[in-house]
């Protein structure tokens, strides 16, 4: 017989939750005080995950995703909430995770998500290909067939569209992105041989700047080597390989809390930790002394060290090195120091470092609030976090950026 149960609330990815008999429920596609008939579609000890089957009633904020693939596609989660619903939830999922993992009350202020265009926003989509040419299932690597996708632009879906049609043997994913600043596209196709549909450049070419092929090394078929993008008055360069925001008009808004919290005079000295192509440190380069950028990827250096020249910058420098192998040959001369570490966050030999060298101010960018909240827990003892802000740089996710300041006790 089935039940009908009140959503209490959203759990971290998104999903209805709900709490009965010392277990918990996870629905997909519900929302809070709906009443919701389910059926169970997965049970483990303590938790079962579930699918609505009946919505007895609906919440003021639901409301139809545009999507006509959203039902199966894992690239979105929260399309079916109303986009000040999916920020105030972003906002208080940052609040509970820093409470929860902190391990004590915040006592620091955490100011309003910074918005975003929900939809047309991403510069970047990889299609995953096998047979069909599509996006991932929702927890599957089965391919959901797409030649639209409501996240990007109309001139990439264009591609898209014309993607889908190629014969696309010995492919694995197609990457492509396209730069706000110049219009112009990069399409890069990841093989297993080298031979490749010489039918990719005859298509692609009328709509495409540039198409790279990877097998072991990048080959540029046809067109420009990289695109350029720009940021508040810096140009820079993406290749098909290196880090840079998805979302370009938020990253602007991203840099520039990076820059109001660095709060920089022409005497700091500033260190930008995973500095990717250089983006922020370029961007905070007019306001201080020096800048020094470190990141693992080769190309994104190369990227970084273009960029430079392309924008006439002569107060940074930037190294190719792992982070924390780097940290011992740094030396202690930085009053800034900006992080924007992947997913993983800080690893604990990075922290100590930053500890030890009590620097006057720490801006720490994160894309995970877990692993952000339990390395701002490991600096708490040296630093004091003085200002959150929450920047919606995925909407229909249920990722959230933030940025942070510290200042030394
Ligand atoms: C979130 S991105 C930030 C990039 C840049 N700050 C930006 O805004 O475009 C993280 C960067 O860290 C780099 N990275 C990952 N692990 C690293 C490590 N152990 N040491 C140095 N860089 C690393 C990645 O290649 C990537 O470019």
């Amino acid at each position: 017989m089935s039940q009908v149960f009140r959503i209490d609330k959203l759990d971290h990815q998104g999903r209805g939750l709900i709490k009965t008999d010392g277990k918990v429920i996870f629905v997909e596609n519900a929302l809070p005080d709906e009443q919701v008939e389910i059926e169970i579609t997965k049970e483990k000890k303590n938790l079962k995950e579930a699918d609505v089957v009946t919505y007895h009633s609906r919440s003021m904020h639901r409301v139809n995703p545009i999507c006509p693939y959203y039902a199966l596609c894992g690239g979105c989660h929260i399309m079916h909430m109303d986009y000040e619903s999916q920020c105030k939830w972003k906002e208080e999922k940052v609040k509970e995770i820093l409470n929860k993992f902190m391990r004590q009350m915040i006592l620091f202020p955490i100011q309003k998500i910074v918005p975003s265009n929900p939809l047309g926003y991403r510069n970047k989509v990889t299609l995953q290909v096998d047979k069909k040419v599509g996006y991932y299932e929702k927890r599957s690597n089965q391919i959901v067939p797409i030649i639209h996708c409501d996240l990007v632009n109309e001139k990439m879906n264009q591609v898209i569209d014309a993607i889908t049609n190629l014969e696309l043997k010995n492919c694995s994913q197609v990457v492509i992105r396209h730069s706000d600043y110049s219009n112009e596209i990069m399409v890069l196709f990841h093989m297993s041989t080298d031979n490749y549909n010489k039918k990719i450049i005859e298509t692609l070419h009328p709509f495409v700047n540039a198409i790279y092929i990877k097998h072991k090394t990048y080959q540029l078929v046809d067109g420009k080597p990289y695109l350029e993008e720009k940021i508040g008055n810096f140009i820079y360069r993406i290749s098909p390989d290196s880090f840079f925001q998805v979302n370009t008009k938020q990253a602007e808004k991203l840099y520039e809390l990076v820059k109001q919290y660095a709060g920089l005079t022409k005497e700091d000295t500033v260190l930008d930790l995973y500095c990717g192509t250089g983006t922020i440190g370029i961007y905070l380069s007019p306001y201080c002394k020096k800048v020094l950028g470190v990141e693992i990827n080769h190309q994104a250096i190369l990227d970084a060290k273009a960029n430079q020249k392309r924008n006439q910058i002569d107060n940074i420098e930037f190294i190719c090195d792992d982070v924390s192998n780097r940290m011992d040959k740094i030396e202690n001369q930085y009053s800034v120091v900006v992080v924007d570490p992947p997913r993983s966050g800080l690893d604990s030999k990075t922290i100590s470092y930053l500890k030890d060298w009590k620097v006057s101010r720490l801006v720490y960018v994160s894309c995970d609030p877990v692993t952000l909240a339990r390395d701002l827990q490991a600096l708490e003892e040296v630093y004091e976090v003085k200002e959150l802000t929450p920047v919606d740089m995925f909407p229909e996710t249920y990722h959230v950026e933030c940025v942070c300041v510290l200042y030394l006790r």
